[in-house]
């Protein structure tokens, strides 16, 4: 069971199987601060079952209702997760109609729980093309769980990880005309603190589901030392079991970030 690795995160609740276990096989120097899901496979995994693909996008959300609650408990300090890209207004209109109003759906229904779990919600992305109702609900949903403790959970929605990185360079550029900022003050730091992420570690582990083997202009500039991670496993059947056994992955992992490592 996965709660039997982790010494439990700020608010594990008190579960049936009793006390977490003092000592836990992950400890706080090799439990990722960030983890990045791109959540693939919702389609495949309907079309497996002869079911509609809306049924997977559903399926979908169940799921990653389940995972944030993981996470939280898990003591993660960061779940960015990759809803709708900017380049998903290419699908269907039909399937793009039914994504949006489960979102909506999804931020209505949950939100109320996600808060009483303390769990910090912030979404991450353009904001243009949304509609007026759920810009209201995405920024009440902020604003409401704004000084939670727990996980801080990104949901991208309109999201391109390009798109994101232009557009804190035109706004570093516009502060630079208006003489608010000299160019030779932008470094890393002020730089990943003008992305929609601001204030967040950088990813450690990245994870994707669903076989495919690439980013997906996800989270490019914040993933510049991640570690990735990919299952087959189709996104509605990823469980915080197989959320817990990339951590113990990533536990494994020997990181440089370009240096050599303690040994060396
Ligand atoms: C990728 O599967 C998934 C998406 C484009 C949407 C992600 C949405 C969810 C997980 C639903 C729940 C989200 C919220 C915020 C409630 P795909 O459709 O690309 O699958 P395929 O590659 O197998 O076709």
């Amino acid at each position: 069971m996965w709660r039997k690795i982790f010494g439990g995160g700020k608010h594990t609740p008190v579960s049936d199987e009793g006390d977490l276990p003092s000592r836990s096989i992950i400890d706080r120097s090799t439990m990722p601060r960030h983890v990045a899901i791109v959540m693939d496979g919702n389609g495949r995994w309907a079309k497996e079952r002869g079911d509609s693909r809306s049924a997977g996008h559903e399926a979908g959300a169940r799921t990653l209702k389940r995972i944030v609650r993981a996470a939280s408990e898990m003591g993660i300090e960061v779940l960015t997760v990759y809803a709708f890209s900017t380049e998903n207004w290419k699908r269907p209109h039909r399937e793009v109609d039914f994504l949006l109003n489960l979102f909506d759906s999804f931020l209505e229904k949950e939100i109320a729980e996600l808060h009483a779990e303390h769990v910090r919600l912030h979404f991450i992305g353009r904001r243009d093309r949304f509609t007026e109702r759920f810009l209201h609900r995405m920024e009440e949903a902020e604003v409401r769980t704004a000084n939670n403790t727990g996980v801080h959970f990104n949901l991208a929605a309109n999201y391109g990880s390009q798109d994101e990185i232009l557009r804190a360079v035109r706004s570093l550029a516009a502060r630079a005309a208006a003489g608010e900022i000299a160019p030779e003050e932008i470094d890393e730091e002020v730089f990943s603190n003008t992305l929609d992420t601001a204030g967040d570690p950088p990813v450690d582990l990245f994870i994707r589901t669903s076989g495919d083997l690439r980013l997906s202009n996800f989270l490019l500039w914040q993933s510049a030392y991640a570690e990735l991670y990919f299952t087959d496993t189709h996104w509605p059947d990823f469980t915080p079991e197989e959320l817990a056994a990339a951590i113990e992955d990533f536990a494994g992992r020997n990181r440089r970030f370009g240096g050599l490592s303690a040994e060396e």
